[in-house]
């Protein structure tokens, strides 16, 4: 088995081999991702939407988020995994987002936490970067954001925009951040901000210019009907495929085919007990 990334090993592939992050938030998408050989995961508050069924991710708890990275993190082996911070347990004061940020590693075992913001978050980066908790940061579009942003468009399309990121993307380098998250921003400014930072970049709508990839499981598979973000390049269509095993078990449990006449636990184990 390979050695698990660590931080300083992320902070080392700088510039170096791509590295490739995916969201977990599960048993299942852990073993998948890891098998794959995904460098990070994400337990990424993403999950309000395409696990919980919200619209939005601030509806996100912190109980939300620790239920979910606590799955990850049991069955996690070698990737460096990376826990998000919900909306308003890092925004009332550097005391509390200590406190959140220590809560979610203390009872997943994830590397680092991730908050969404630039220079008005430097308190609770310091704070949690001197309880000796990294943690990552995410420019452009931020969805915690999506009030103010008035939808999830993409950000920094103007100059005055680009540069105040360049400055966000500065100040968190400053701050200690082991790598930055840009969503939504224009390739160009993401390259920009990859070429002036001395951390990685991870590129989520941002072109190809980051030092990584990060992309939701559920766009990346198709394991919901709607149509992913533009950006998206789905590999696979596994809701189609689980749609038509199931179709098929349904059918078969109809017609009295399944299961087989005289199959019991002690002829056939099922895959939860093995
Ligand atoms: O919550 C999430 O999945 C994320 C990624 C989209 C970067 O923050």
């Amino acid at each position: 088995m390979k050695e698990r990334l660590t931080v300083p090993g992320f902070r080392a592939r700088k510039g170096g081999e791509r590295l490739v992050m995916l969201t977990a938030y599960d048993a299942a998408t852990t073993v998948a991702a890891e098998a794959a050989g995904v460098d990070c995961l994400l337990v990424g508050d993403s999950l309000g939407n395409v696990i919980l069924g919200y619209d939005s991710t601030l509806q996100v708890t912190l109980e939300d988020i620790l239920h979910h990275a606590r799955a990850v993190g049991r069955r996690r082996q070698r990737a460096l995994m990376v826990v998000d911070m919900p909306w308003m347990t890092y925004h009332v004061s550097p005391e509390d987002s200590v406190r959140n940020a220590a809560r979610l590693v203390r009872d997943s075992g994830a590397d680092a936490v991730k908050l969404e913001g630039g220079r008005k978050r430097l308190p609770m980066i310091e704070a949690i970067r001197n309880a000796e908790i990294p943690v990552m940061g995410h420019l452009g579009l931020t969805p915690q954001s999506v009030l103010p942003m008035g939808g999830f468009k993409v950000q920094g399309r103007e100059s005055e925009a680009a540069e105040a990121m360049v400055r966000d993307a500065h100040a968190l380098v400053e701050a200690g951040v082991i790598g930055i998250v840009l969503e939504g921003v224009p390739a160009d400014l993401a390259e920009r901000i990859t070429s002036e930072v001395e951390v990685p970049t991870i590129g989520i709508g941002a072109g190809a210019a980051c030092d990584g990839q990060v992309l939701v499981f559920h766009d990346l598979l198709r394991l919901l009907p709607e149509k992913p973000p533009k950006f998206v390049r789905q590999y696979a269509d596994v809701l189609d495929s689980q749609v038509d095993a199931i179709r098929r078990w349904v059918d078969d449990v109809r017609d009295g085919s399944f299961p087989a006449e005289r199959e019991t636990y002690g002829s056939a184990k099922p895959a939860s007990t093995t």
